[in-house]
């Protein structure tokens, strides 16, 4: 074959010049985005999204939760037009995937909750603002009018602060309260421990080193205004940064149920709380009014060898029937993972770290791309599935399901 013949038939392409185009370009997976905000981050901040309590075990193990299950799918099935739409708690949503609260969102990109919340409406899914965002509930839904906001509440030991906070969340219309239900002491994050981490990231000598290394970030960080919780003052003292403890220091260790109660009369809109809830608490929180649970191990970051959430979805939906919100995140990396979940008796899934490493690497735009793909992956799930709505894949999951390894065979 002559020269100018393999000219023909290859075609060389430049590579996008704009390092946030190069990784749009190249992103195919979650995980795709995770490696591109590990190159954008420095090691503390990467490690601190990244990172898990203690072991890490539960960090390990929600993932491979979702992938002991294996799919029997329905066959031959008009699967031209699945519809992806359905209704979480009552509202309308373009698919039962949701973006979890995560606080300091500006540490990891200085575009923050706006970003993440542009990219969530653009989508049609809901996104939690949490109480340790680094924009206020009112200049988010400012920002952001069209977004099916809801907002995550931490119970501070001030309770006229949580009382207040409750109070914003009504006046600037997020229409779902999650009480998080995990976090009466900090986990212990190892990574950030010796990583010295603090918020927002000390000067340190290694930071100099990583300034030639990651321009991008620094010169993002160093040009926005300054990291503060914009919803509550951490009330610790310190002017060089707070450590993660600090901050959670001002978390109420006394939470209990009394308070749950509590919270249920001062907010009129739909209550949920977020932890990881077995089934008997399940139908305590049913009980006193609450109108939903968020299962979640904080994404492995609270209580290590927690039982991964997704793995609670069957037995809690058992217990409290149809009419009770179920919600889980912890590990969902694929579109087939949010199938598992929704044919295992969830309503939603959500995600945390995967909308966090596409904004890292990739701005709002990555956020998009990113529910794009979870989205892609989960229609293709369902068209391969046989499956063409979501009441149909809840209401025959458990014959489209079964657990590897546990000897389980499809019924008759
Ligand atoms: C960096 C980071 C910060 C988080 N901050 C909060 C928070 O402020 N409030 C909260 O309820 N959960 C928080 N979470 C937990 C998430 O809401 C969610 O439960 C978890 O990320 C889901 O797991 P995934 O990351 O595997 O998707 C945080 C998670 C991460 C990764």
């Amino acid at each position: 074959m002559k020269f100018h013949e393999v000219r023909d038939l290859v075609r060389l392409t430049a590579p996008p010049l704009d390092r946030r185009a190069r990784v749009l370009a190249a992103a195919w997976t979650v995980e795709d985005f995770r490696r591109a905000a590990r190159r954008a981050l420095p090691r503390s901040v990467f490690d601190h999204v990244d990172g898990g309590a203690d072991e890490e075990e539960s960090l390990r193990g929600n993932v491979e939760a979702f992938r002991r299950w294996r799919f029997v799918p329905n066959s031959l099935v008009d699967v031209s037009a699945p519809d992806l739409r359905t209704r979480v708690l009552g509202r309308p949503v373009a698919a039962p995937l949701g973006l979890a609260p995560t606080g300091y969102t500006r540490m990891i990109s200085p575009l923050g909750e706006p970003a993440v919340a542009a990219a969530a409406a653009a989508a049609g899914l809901p996104y939690v603002l949490s109480t340790m965002a680094t924009t206020s509930l009112e200049d988010l839904a400012a920002a952001t009018p069209t977004l099916d906001r809801w907002f995550q509440l931490y119970v501070w030991k001030d309770r006229t602060l949580t009382e207040q906070l409750v109070r914003r969340a009504e006046e600037a219309g997020y229409g779902v309260l999650e009480v998080a239900i995990d976090t009466a002491v900090s986990g212990h994050r190892v990574r950030d421990v010796r990583n010295g981490l603090t918020i927002p990231p000390a000067l340190t000598l290694s930071s100099l080193v990583d300034i030639g290394t990651r321009p991008g970030y620094w010169t993002g960080v160093l040009r926005h205004d300054s990291l503060t919780f914009a919803n509550v003052s951490p009330g610790v003292e310190g002017t060089a940064g707070y450590t993660i403890e600090d901050i959670t220091t001002q978390f109420d260790a006394t939470v209990t149920w009394d308070d749950v109660a509590r919270i249920r009369e001062l907010w009129s809109g739909k209550l949920v709380i977020k932890g990881t809830v077995g089934p008997r608490d399940a139908v305590r929180a049913r009980d006193l009014g609450v109108d939903g649970v968020h299962l979640s191990n904080h994404g492995g970051r609270q209580l290590d060898r927690t039982v991964a959430p997704v793995d609670l979805v069957a037995p809690v939906r058992a217990v409290v029937g149809e009419d009770f919100g179920v919600l889980v995140d912890s590990g969902v990396r694929h579109g087939a993972d949010i199938a598992t979940a929704i044919a295992l008796g969830a309503d939603a899934c959500f995600v945390g770290r995967p909308y966090l490493w596409a904004l890292a690497a990739a701005g709002e735009d990555g956020v998009s791309r990113v529910l794009q793909l979870l989205l892609e992956q989960f229609r293709r799930t369902l068209q391969l599935l046989g499956v063409t709505s979501i009441a149909q894949l809840r209401r025959e999951g458990c014959d489209l399901l079964v657990h590897a390894g546990s000897g389980d065979t499809p019924k008759p």
